[in-house]
């Protein structure tokens, strides 16, 4: 048997994807219509003798429970959400919940952090895993030497794909091969987490004044002044677990992204549309979906919504429950949340538009599409109003803003 775990972390993480995740959690922030941690779960649910995928986080219970029953019952599969009293680091909440994860004695447990966009190649990482026959094997994958440091980078041997050497977002380049933040461990990693813990308390550094510490200073601290039961899978197992022929890498052609910010979520939302095309073209609009809206590229419409015949759409557009679409709006590389209004004639490019907002006759909400830059996306907060003929330009609006006059590169609060 099979477990998953999908590491959702908690309301202090996730910052860089303020305004949106104000009211709604990132993990469930919708790309290609579906929420964010659907994603993994979804690819999770091909895996052979899968059982169980559970959510660890510390986010309120309230926020997932909803989620989880949906989709437990949609895939057939139970899908619990784990509550952590704190965070416990990328390991650490593995390990907090391992009774629970151990339930079913499953032979392989597969690890994955919800913020990364990927094709999530489990089947054939687990059959790579059982050819290697170590504690763990770590999705990786070959990115530019510049865009290396904000991720792990790692050493492995060419031939037996051995994890050599690991160091978490280093100063100094060591390798353009990089950690994706999927993994799939046998039960061994519970002990190696505890070993990792033991030794700690075994320093005589136990931090039991650690609590009135900032998150910041915890983050400043060497190892030994976190707090025991904090664990983090990169610095305290990956890196002196490497070269002790206890981990491998299985190595993805496929395309690969992390998701920090609202820019890259509207990029992964293309590249999920995209991999739609293979995987579930029946969530495509086009032909029927839309009646007879023009569809340009990969395109989702939520069944609830309503779009006028002579709307333009596309590519990479996706449009959530109950959203309005007037007549002869363009909408062109964009996520436009629940319950939006898009009036007569407006056109929206290169942005989010969030919950509930409205967007006024003849009006233009843009931005260059420079998906790493601060402003290189537009994105309006919950209920934001733009009024007609406005035109707001690489611009971040915050939640309940009314816009009647034009903005350009200014972050509205
Ligand atoms: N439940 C829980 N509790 N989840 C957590 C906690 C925690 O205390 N801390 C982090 N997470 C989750 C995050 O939500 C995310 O899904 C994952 O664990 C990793 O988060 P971080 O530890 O903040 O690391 P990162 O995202 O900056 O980088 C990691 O992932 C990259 C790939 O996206 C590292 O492993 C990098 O090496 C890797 O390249």
């Amino acid at each position: 048997k099979v477990v998953a775990v999908i590491m959702v972390g908690g309301p202090t993480k996730g910052t860089r994807f303020r305004p949106l995740s104000f009211n709604t959690p990132k993990p469930l922030f919708p790309l290609a219509g579906q929420p964010m941690v659907q994603h993994p779960i979804s690819a999770c649910k091909r895996i052979p003798n899968l059982v169980q995928i559970f959510l660890i986080g510390f986010h309120e219970e309230r926020d997932f429970a909803l989620y989880v029953s949906s989709i437990s019952n949609e895939l057939k599969m139970p899908v619990r959400y784990l509550k952590e009293d704190k965070p416990h680091g990328s390991a650490g909440g593995l390990y907090y919940f391992r009774n629970i994860i151990m339930e079913d004695n499953p032979s392989h447990i597969f690890l994955l952090n919800c913020d990364v966009c990927c094709s999530f190649p489990l089947t054939d990482m687990l059959e790579a895993h059982k050819r290697y026959g170590g504690m763990g094997t770590v999705l990786v994958i070959k990115v530019s030497a510049e865009s290396a440091n904000q991720f792990g980078e790692l050493v492995a041997d060419p031939i037996t794909k051995e994890l050599l050497h690991y160091t978490e977002k280093p100063e100094t380049f060591v390798s353009d091969l990089i950690n994706c933040g999927v993994y799939i461990f046998t039960p061994h990693i519970l002990t190696a987490i505890q070993e990792v813990s033991m030794h700690r308390e075994g320093q005589g550094h136990i931090a039991a004044n650690i609590r009135h510490l900032s998150s910041f200073e915890t983050l400043q601290s060497p190892t030994r002044a976190l707090p025991l039961d904090f664990v983090r899978l990169d610095q305290d197992i990956l890196s002196p677990f490497a070269g002790k022929k206890q981990l491998y890498t299985y190595e993805t052609m496929d395309f690969w992204e992390q998701i920090k910010t609202p820019g890259m979520a509207l990029k992964c939302s293309g590249l999920y549309l995209a991999q739609f095309r293979f995987t579930s073209s029946h969530l495509l609009a086009g032909g029927d979906g839309t009646k007879s809206a023009s569809i340009v590229g990969d395109v989702f419409v939520h069944p609830s919504a309503k779009v006028h015949p002579t709307a333009k759409i596309g590519p990479n557009v996706s449009i959530s429950a109950n959203v309005r679409v007037g007549a002869g709006v363009r909408l062109i590389s964009c996520i436009i949340l629940d319950d939006v209004e898009v009036q007569e004639n407006a056109v929206v490019i290169n942005s989010i538009v969030g919950w509930k907002s409205s967007i006024g006759k003849w009006s233009r909400v843009q931005a260059d599409g420079d998906y790493n830059a601060k402003l290189g996306i537009t994105i309006l907060g919950e209920a934001v109003i733009v009024e007609d003929e406005v035109v707001v330009i690489n611009s971040i609006v915050l939640p309940n803003k009314t816009l009647n006059l034009s903005v350009q590169d200014e972050i509205i609060l």
